[in-house]
Parts: C-alpha cells; structure tokens; sequence
C-alpha cells in the first residue's frame, strides 16, 4: 500500500490547480448566475490532452493513469464542479463507453481521439423520460434498414448535450428481448434529425449544460455502432462503474473547495474579541469535516487505483461515489452555516458549492442505486 501520488500525477494536480485558479476562478460567480458554458476555457483544458489522460497514446489519449485523470476533475471541481462533471462526462461516460466497448481500433481512435485531444465534446445518452434509475427500460429503438440503422426516441438530463459534438446513444433493437438487444451508436451534431431539445434550469452545477436530444429518424450508418446488439447494457454499467469515481472525485473537490474556504474564513473572521476558529465548537466541528474528507479520499483513490489495475471495482466505485457525494453534502452545509450571513450570500462561494453538491448524491447513479450496487454484492 502506498499513499504516496507518482511524479507525473503531482504535476497533473499542480496543472489542474493552476488552471483552475487562473482559468476558472475569475468567472465562476458569473457563471453560476448566467449558465453559460465556458467553451474557450473547456477548449484550453482540453488541447492540454487532459480530457485523455486515462486513453492510450494509440487512441489518441495521453497514456496516463486513471488516478491522474481523477486528481484533475477533483482540482477544478474545488473551484467550479460544473466544469468537473463537463470534463468528467467528456473523458469518462462519452470516452468510457467508446473505450469499454467491442468497436474496432479504427472506430476507437475515430471516435475517442477528437474528444481526447480536446477538438470535440461527447455526450452520454442513457437516461430517458422513462428510464432514469431502471436504466434497462429504454424506449429508443434503432431498427436495421439495409446496411444503416434508424434511429428514434428521445434522450434527457443529458450533459454537455447543447454543446456536444459527440453523443455515444443507447438503444434497443428488438423491444421484444429488451436490454437482450440493447445496442450503442455514435451520433454526431448536425446529423439530419439529431437535435438538442429544452436546455434545462438547473439548481446547481449551473454552467453544465444539460439538455433532451431528440432522436428522429436519424439514419446511422453501420461502422457508428460501438455495442452490438446485446452488449448495451453491460457496456452502458461498466462505463458508468468508471464514470461514478469522476463523480465522486467532482464531489470531494466541492468538498474541499467548500472546507479551505472556511478554514481561511474562520482564521481571519474575529467574534468575541477572538478569530472564531479559537472557539472549540467550531474548531472541533472542522477536525470531523477534515475526517470525512478524508475518508472519503481514501475510498475514491482506492477505486480509481483498483480500476487502473484492472481489478474488480464496481463495488468500490459505488463506495466512494456514495461516501464522497454525501461527504460533499454534508460539508457544503456545515461551511455555509461555518460563514454565518455572508455564508448564505453569493460572493462568498460556499453557498454555490452547497447547491452544486446535491446533484452529485444523485447523478450517475442516484445514492441509493449505489446501496443497490453495494449490498448486490454482498450476498452473492
Ligand atoms: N458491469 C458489467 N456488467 C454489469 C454491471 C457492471 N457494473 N452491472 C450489471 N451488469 C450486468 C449483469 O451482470 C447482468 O448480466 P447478465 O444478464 O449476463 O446476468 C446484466 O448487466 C443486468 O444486470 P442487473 O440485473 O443487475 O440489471 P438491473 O436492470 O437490475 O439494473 C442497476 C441494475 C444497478 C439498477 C442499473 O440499472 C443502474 O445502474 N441504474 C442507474 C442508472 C444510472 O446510473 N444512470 C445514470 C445516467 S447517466 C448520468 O447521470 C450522466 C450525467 O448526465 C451526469
């Protein structure tokens, strides 16, 4: 066991660190308020070759692990969790799933180097009006016609759907055998009718852009298709194994974003004659914020450090999806209420992180999917 990071994953940190400050900092409040996505700053990050750091070189990625890659999403998510879950979406769901899958090695590098290099975004297309937890119950259907396959049905809560270039869609092909024929393709925009549907409002994460895709009649050609019939589901899990420790890594950085914020406050805020960080109530409530952040650490490095070994993590990830997101909750609150009046107004931040925190217990997996996950395990 070793709970020393590697060189090249320090730099990374220390790169994601920097970039955060200098790129993402100066806007956040602004864009928390407008929802605009910061395509220029996502596009600088990217051509770093960020966005595949855990992709081979041959795919187009940087080769790195995927510990690195966790470390990035955690440092800019201290800053602005809605670039985190952009990113994490970007290398993890839309890149998992082209990685994860049977496509060729041509078809892998076609599609996963664009988004590795950071010229092109991708996009997840699972979740459905009706197939939100129950993931299997899929309602698009693409139907084989000649060598092509048209798709129709409709896609939500999609992220990076408005400004993705790239959407990995699920989809069944024979209703009759359900997830049995659940297949994947890739669509792109502009494909004569794929089309981003109501871009929503959200609570939190507010510069992420999320939106319906509407699939209508969109004639897709054979070599678009990553899982054949059959292998959807369990490609579609599989990705989102490794997609639920980015969610965590996005909710520990708001976490720590949140306690460093109220560190530096309680050392410099003076109540009763004294800095309030000398009062052994609130002192003390820092040391068990300090202790769940990091348990929850230990957990998420462990998952992302079992995956990079290629040994069994499902259950691992869900643990430190379901322990970093509820870790993030729970401090963004006890910070808010750490900052008293001016923890609850805007320009103090932690009232941001707070509302970005609660989306993290209920995406890819909402938490008690994650229980779900855990305790099948359990008894097998
Ligand atoms: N890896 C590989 N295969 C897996 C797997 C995994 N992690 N989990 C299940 N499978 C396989 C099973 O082995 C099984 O295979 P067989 O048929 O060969 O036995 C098959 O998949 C079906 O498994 P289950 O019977 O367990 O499937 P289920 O229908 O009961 O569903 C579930 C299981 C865990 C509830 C699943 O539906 C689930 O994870 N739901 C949550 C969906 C979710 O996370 N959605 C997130 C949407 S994306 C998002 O939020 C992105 C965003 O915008 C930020």
């Amino acid at each position: 066991m070793n709970f020393e990071l590697t060189q090249e994953q320090q730099q990374i940190q220390k790169f994601a660190r920097e970039f955060a400050e200098k790129e993402l900092l100066p806007g956040v409040l602004e864009r928390d308020a407008t929802e605009d996505f910061p395509m220029e700053a996502f596009q600088k990050f990217g051509q770093a070759g960020t966005y595949g750091i855990p992709y081979p070189k041959e795919l187009g990625g940087t080769g790195g692990s995927y510990l690195s890659y966790i470390l990035a999403v955690e440092e800019v998510s201290k800053v602005d969790a809605a670039f985190g879950i952009s990113f994490s979406v970007n290398t993890s769901l839309y890149g998992g799933s082209i990685y994860n899958s049977s496509a060729t090695d041509e078809q892998k590098k076609r599609f996963l180097e664009p988004i590795a290099s950071g010229r092109a975004i991708g996009s997840f297309g699972l979740t459905e009006p009706n197939a939100g937890s129950d993931a299997a119950g899929q309602q698009t259907i693409a139907t084989k016609d000649g060598d092509d396959y048209i798709l129709n049905g409709s896609k939500c809560f999609n992220t990076n759907g408005p400004v993705a270039d790239y959407t990995v869609v699920y989809c069944l092909t024979d209703p009759s055998i359900g997830t049995k024929s659940m297949a994947a393709f890739v669509l792109e925009k502009g494909m004569p009718g794929f089309t981003v549907g109501k871009v929503e409002d959200k609570m939190g994460i507010r510069s992420a852009p999320v939106s319906d895709m509407h699939i209508s009649n969109v004639r897709v050609s054979a070599d678009r298709m990553i899982a054949k019939p059959g292998e959807g589901f369990k490609l579609a899990m599989k990705t989102l194994d490794g997609g639920r420790i980015g969610v965590g890594a996005q909710a520990l950085g708001i976490a720590k974003g949140a306690f460093e914020t109220a560190r530096k406050y309680m050392m410099q805020r003076q109540q009763f004659g004294k800095p309030i960080c000398k009062q052994q109530y609130l002192a003390f409530k820092m040391a068990e914020l300090a202790t769940e952040i990091e348990k929850a650490e230990l957990l998420l490095y462990k998952a992302a450090t079992l995956k990079e070994e290629g040994k069994p993590y499902t259950a691992a990830a869900a643990m430190a999806k379901l322990t970093c997101t509820d870790v993030a909750m729970k401090v963004t609150t006890e910070c808010v209420q750490m900052l008293g009046g001016n923890g609850y107004m805007k320009g103090y931040h932690v009232e941001r992180m707070m509302r970005d925190a609660k989306i993290t217990q209920i995406y890819e997996g909402t938490n008690e999917i994650q229980k779900l996950v855990i305790s099948g395990g359990l008894f097998r």
